[in-house]
Parts: structure tokens; C-alpha cells; sequence
């Protein structure tokens, strides 16, 4: 298997250093190496935000400093992820260039300050960025404990300055070639917003057009696109020095303003920062939502991740600023690697003394000192991941794919009806997620763009958008034996956004599920409705009901209320060698727990214990040609048992039957492939 920094291929243990901040203190510079070995560091990402002190005056490189400190981390045994400081622009570059910063959506310009809110277009930033990391990277390419670049960080946001806008109208005449061609797509004749000339496109903004959704959808897509074409410029400036060195950049939780899946082709290592918020109770929840991140992070590529950042204590930039409890900094770092990380990092090695993230957590505080709780967990981790190094060359291999389409996403969300207080299409994947996450089953992340042929279970909750001919896929999978799941806000539009004429789910996805939906009812927050299925189970229903007609399908549960009571509510269809099941509305959880348990059984999914999990545990598998991982991670907050299947043994080689996990915990195990 390929390594993700292959100059050192370890589990990275270590995070965001700020060295730049502390130039004027040798002593804590050295005292920083010293903790560093303690707490089984082995690797930092340095000069994230250090543009200031590389480039002092316009055109004064100053690196002496970053290379002393590289060189001296190396001798130590500590390597760098070495970062272009893209993310935060220098105080005198933005007072003598006020185009490099960004307009809002009120079409006010940015004064100076804050960080991640540069221009992506601006010609002089494009080129000021590429001239520094050039000189990084020819300066430092070679060094031999340079192992990875951290491109910007956290690429975020967008910006509607005229030089922005202007892209937006290139990008549209390349997608679209004729206004008359636009106009048609994005529907324009209703409200006369018929567009007669190029220059009349503005981006879509609060005070100005916001009801033509073609047009939302397409500024969406271009900010992604335009981000990207940014980070281009980067990573070709980086690679210049030296191809063989792999560029990341950090993706963030939850992160709703870009197609992350569109970055897959410029990054080698996808890496995001997590920092789920834990409480005194009710773990189970947040430990389910940020498996499903981990996931999609490993499944954009489809390949282990990194994990860039996490706190080691607490963050500070939320309500509240939480300790994690004891054990919970093990079992929330071994969950990423139980997902696919092959790093542990956290921000950041050295609180700062001043500024905005003075208070945040850090692995060594303002005290200094080692003697602290936080600094023992993170040692603690630290050895964790040396004594499971191997895992490094394991991956999960999941059988199940659940769509989670962010165009779907932002399609949904901006389309005025059916359910404008909440239409919840994230939810409604969780929904499906955590029913097989809490059974100890693996699943990928995809998106439409992605290849769904190798899985056993595809699971595409709310497919209202199709692009890029997914429906194909979709129909190949089924007719080649596939189980496919489909639900209510199925094949209603193309991929601009223009529904489909002859009857939902369009695209020939009706004969698919072999349904026809004829109308959407949607039910206000304290209305309910029930599914009724043939044996007498019953489950609630909210939201939305699809009404729906089979049309070859077979009925296997129907509406218990309303004026639709005893229609179609659950159906299945034979479509070639396959089935498609379609649910026509948002279930309570034991409709999804029940529904797969059922599949599990059919279609003999891989699932890391034979057993349930207790519930509140995450049980997880990585495994290679040659051995398997089992990671147990107890987010339940009470003592539990495991008892695992035959052969496993712990990381000192003791045989392992039953697993006892005090409240979150952490533990990992091994056995060779059955
Ligand atoms: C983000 C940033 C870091 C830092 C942390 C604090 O992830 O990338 O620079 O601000 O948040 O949680
Ligand atoms: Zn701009």
C-alpha cells in the first residue's frame, strides 16, 4: 500500500507548531523539542500563518529562521508538514493591495484583518502567493524531513468583488456557450428575468436575484471551481521543486460552501480538522456524526486520511469551552484512525499568549510544564500510535455506499418547497449512517460523481438532483444484482435544476423502483404519520410523505393516517438481477436499524464484531491482504464488554476474547485476514 508521506511512512503524531510566534524566546524553542520527544511527537505542521515574518517587506524574503527550525526538528527526530501561508495575508500587503481582500455578499469590501478571506481571483494575491511558494518550495523541497505540503489552510468562503464576478460570467459562457442556452436552463422567462446580454449576470446576493435556482446552483459550483483553480496555483508552484513531495489542505467539519469531492484530483492526501464538541452525556450522537465525517474524508479519495487537526483539551471559539472527560482524548483519536486516518495532530503544540485562540487547548499551556493531565493524555495517544504503526498500511473496505451529494445538497436546501422550515437531507443520510455504523458495518461516503459498482448496498436517501448521469449507474448497479435504497425527493430535477416532465423519479429511475410518485405532502414538526408494514411492526413517519404508486413494485408496508392511509408507504422491486427499495418518507430510527439488520443478514454484509455492538460502542475494521484491526470505541459513558470473534490479540500479542472498555475508551486489536 501506498504511503501517504512517503518519506516518513509512520502514524503522524504532532500538529499545527507556531514557532513564528516565539522567535524572541530560544528557550522555549528548545524547551518545545524537549516536550515534543515526551509526548511522542514526530511530526508538526509549521508556517500556516507565518507570511508576516517570510516576507517582512514586499519582495524581503526572510526563511533563515524556518530553516533553522526545520533543521532543528529533524535532528531531533521531528518532521515538518511544511505550510504556504496563503491562509492569512500580511498587514502591508493588504493595506497596499485593498483588491487582494474579499467582498461580501453585501457587496462591501473586507477592511484589514482576521485571516481566510483573501480574493481567489485577484491576479496580484495569484501571483504574490505563487512567488512565496515557489521560494518555499525550492528552498526547502529537498530537506529531508519535509514530508508533505499543507496547501493554505482551510480554504474557505467566497467572494462577489468584480474580479470574481467576471470569472463567474467566463465560467458560464464555457458551461452554457449561448445565452440562449442559459436562459432555457436556469428558466428565466418566469418573472422576465430573461437575461439579454453576459454582463447583466450578477452573482445571486440577499438584496438582489435569489429566486432563479439555476443560477444559485451555478454560483455554488463555480465558487468551488474557482477555489480549486486557486489551490492550483498553489500546488503547481509546490510541485514544481519536487513532484514526489504530496500536497494536502485541510478540510473542515460539516463544510457546506464547497464540493469538497471536486478537490480530489489536486490533492495526493485529503486531511480536515475535527473538533467534535463533547458533553457530560449523549456522546453517542456526536461520536456517530463525526464517524460519517472521518468517512467521507477516507472515501473522497479512497484511501487513508490524515487527521490535521484536533484539540487536545478544548476549543474556544465555541459556547462552551469543554474539557474532554478522562479517556475521551484516546477514544476520539483512535475513532479517526479506526476510519482511516493514519495521523493523530492537533492544533496546536504551544497555546499563544495573545490573540484570538489564547484560551484554546493546546498540548502544552500557558503553565509549561509536562505534569498535566492534557499533556499525559496526548502522550498516552502518542505511544498508542507507535505500537499500532502497521495499521498505517490498512484501509477500510467497505461493501456499502451511501450518497451524500453536496450539488444534491444545495439543490435541496435552495429550492423553495416542499418543507422550507426544514428539509433536512443531511439528517435523513445520518439517519441511514448511524443505523449501520451502530451495527459495526463499514460504509464509503460517494457522490454522484463516483463509482458505485464494486459495493453490495448502494443507499441514496433523497436524490432529488441527478447529474452527470448518475442514473445510469444507478441502473447498471441494480440490473447487475445490486441492492440499491432509494426514498421519498427522488428524480425530481436534472442537473440545472429543471424538474422532470413524464412522472417522478425521472430519468427512467421510476421503473427502477418500479413506483410512481404523484405528489409530495409534507407535515408540520408536530404532525406525524406511521408506516404499517404486513406483519403488524408500525414506525413513525415525519416530515415528508411521498405518494406513491407501484407500478410493478412490490408493497411491503403503507401509510397508517391521513387520507393516504393504506397506500404504498415501503416497496421493493425486482430490476434485473437486483432490488430497489424505496421508503416514501423520513422513518424513526428503528425503520433504518430494522431494514438493515434485515440486509445485513441477505447479503452477508462485513461487519467488525458477528455480534451487536453494546450500544454507544463503535466497533471499526481496517484491514490489508494480511491482517485485520478491530477498533472499539466507547462512547456510551458506562463500562461495557465486547466479546470479540476468534483469533484476535491485543497490540502486546495476548489473545483477547472479551474486551472490557472502562466509559471512553479506546482499544485496538489484531488478527491475521480470515
Ligand atoms: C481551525 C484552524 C486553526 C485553529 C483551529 C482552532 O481548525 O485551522 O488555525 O484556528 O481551528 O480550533
Ligand atoms: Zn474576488
Amino acid at each position: 500500500m501506498k504511503s501517504l508521506t512517503p518519506k516518513y511512512p509512520h502514524m503522524l503524531h504532532g500538529g499545527d507548531y507556531n514557532p513564528d510566534q516565539w522567535l524572541d524566546r530560544p528557550d522555549i524553542l528548545e524547551e518545545d523539542i524537549r516536550l515534543m520527544k515526551e509526548a511522542h511527537i514526530n511530526c508538526v505542521s509549521v508556517g500556516i500563518f507565518a507570511w508576516a515574518k517570510l516576507e517582512p517587506q514586499e519582495g524581503v524574503y526572510d526563511f533563515d529562521w524556518l530553516e533553522k527550525i526545520i533543521d532543528n526538528l529533524y535532528k531531533n527526530g521531528i518532521y515538518t508538514v511544511l505550510a504556504t501561508p496563503s491562509g492569512a495575508k500580511p498587514v502591508w500587503m493588504s493595506e497596499q493591495h485593498p483588491e487582494i481582500r474579499r467582498v461580501q455578499a453585501n457587496l462591501v469590501r473586507d477592511e484589514t484583518g482576521g485571516r481566510h478571506n483573501h480574493c481567489y481571483t485577484s491576479p496580484y494575491y495569484r501571483e504574490k502567493v505563487k512567488a512565496m511558494d515557489t521560494a518555499l518550495a525550492q528552498r526547502f523541497a529537498s530537506h529531508p524531513g519535509v514530508i508533505l505540503w499543507h496547501l493554505s489552510n482551510e480554504y474557505g468562503g467566497e467572494c462577489y468583488c468584480p474580479q470574481c464576478q467576471a470569472a463567474f460570467r467566463r465560467w458560464l459562457r464555457e458551461k452554457y456557450g449561448t445565452l440562449d442556452n442559459l436562459n432555457h436552463q436556469w428558466w428565466t422567462t418566469f418573472w422576465s428575468h430573461t437575461y439579454t446580454d453576459w454582463e447583466q449576470i450578477h452573482a445571486p446576493v440577499p438584496h438582489g436575484e435569489t429566486s432563479v435556482h439555476g443560477l444559485t446552483l451555478d454560483w455554488k459550483r463555480f465558487v468551488t471551481h474557482q477555489v480549486i483553480d486557486f489551490m492550483k496555483v498553489e500546488r503547481d508552484a509546490v510541485k514544481a521543486a519536487d513532484p514526489a513531495i504530496p500536497v494536502t489542505t485541510n478540510f473542515m467539519y460539516d463544510f457546506y460552501h464547497y464540493n469538497y469531492f471536486k478537490f480530489k484530483e489536486q490533492l495526493d492526501v485529503i486531511s480536515w480538522d475535527a473538533y467534535p464538541q463533547w458533553r457530560n452525556e449523549g456522546n453517542v450522537e456526536t461520536a456517530a456524526d463525526f464517524a460519517l465525517w472521518h468517512d467521507v474524508m477516507r472515501s473522497i479519495k479512497g484511501q487513508p486520511f490524515l487527521l490535521m487537526e484536533s484539540t487536545p483539551s478544548n476549543t474556544n471559539w465555541t459556547p462552551v469551552s469543554k474539557l474532554k472527560k478522562p479517556g475521551m482524548h484516546m477514544a476520539s483519536s483512535m475513532q479517526a484512525v479506526a476510519h482511516g486516518a493514519n495521523s493523530v495532530q492537533y492544533f496546536q503544540f504551544r497555546k499563544s499568549r495573545g490573540s484570538t485562540e489564547k484560551f484554546h487547548g493546546a498540548v502544552v499551556d500557558h503553565y509549561g510544564g509536562s505534569d498535566t493531565r492534557v499533556f499525559r493524555d496526548v502522550a498516552a495517544v502518542g505511544q498508542r500510535l507507535e505500537a499500532i504503526d502497521a495499521v498505517t498500511q490498512s484501509d477500510v473496505k467497505a461493501e456499502v455506499a451511501l450518497v451524500f451529494d453536496m450539488e444534491n445538497r444545495w439543490a435541496i436546501e435552495g429550492a423553495a418547497g416542499p418543507r422550507n422550515c426544514g428539509i433536512h437531507y443531511a439528517e435523513q443520510v445520518r439517519a441511514h449512517y448511524r443505523a449501520l455504523w451502530s451495527m459495526g458495518i463499514p460504509v464509503d461516503i460517494v457522490d454522484e460523481e463516483c463509482d458505485i459498482s464494486g459495493y453490495k448496498l448502494v443507499i441514496a436517501p433523497m436524490l432529488y438532483l441527478l447529474r452527470a448521469g448518475f442514473e445510469e449507474k444507478l441502473k447498471a448497479f441494480v440490473e447487475n444484482g445490486g441492492t440499491l435504497i432509494g426514498t421519498y425527493h427522488t428524480g425530481l430535477v436534472n442537473e440545472n435544476d429543471l424538474c422532470y416532465l413524464g412522472g417522478w423519479p425521472g430519468a427512467g429511475l421510476g421503473e427502477v423502483f418500479g413506483v410512481w410518485h404523484e405528489d409530495t405532502d409534507s407535515l408540520w414538526d408536530d404532525e406525524h404519520n406511521t408506516l404499517r408494514l404486513a406483519d403488524g411492526r408500525e414506525y413513525g413517519l415525519k416530515e415528508i410523505c411521498a405518494l406513491i404508486h407501484p407500478r410493478g413494485a412490490q408493497v411491503l408496508g403503507t401509510y397508517g393516517e391521513d387520507f393516504y392511509q393504506g397506500e404504498a408507504a415501503l416497496t421493493v422491486n425486482q430490476y434485473g438481477k437486483g432490488r430497489a427499495y424505496y421508503i416514501a418518507s423520513f422513518g424513526e430510527d428503528a425503520l433504518y436499524r430494522d431494514l438493515y439488520q434485515k440486509l445485513a443478514g441477505e447479503l452477508s454484509l462485513k461487519r467488525a464484531l458477528e455480534d451487536l455492538p453494546p450500544e454507544g460502542v463503535e466497533a471499526c475494521l481496517r484491514e490489508n491482504g494480511e491482517a485485520q484491526y478491530l477498533f472499539l470505541q466507547n462512547f456510551s459513558g458506562r463500562q461495557q464488554q465486547v466479546s470479540l470473534p476468534q483469533g484476535y490479540v491485543d497490540f502486546q500479542g495476548q489473545p483477547v476474547e472479551q474486551a472490557c472498555l472502562a466509559p471512553y475508551d479506546g482499544q485496538v486489536f489484531c488478527r491475521e485476514k480470515q
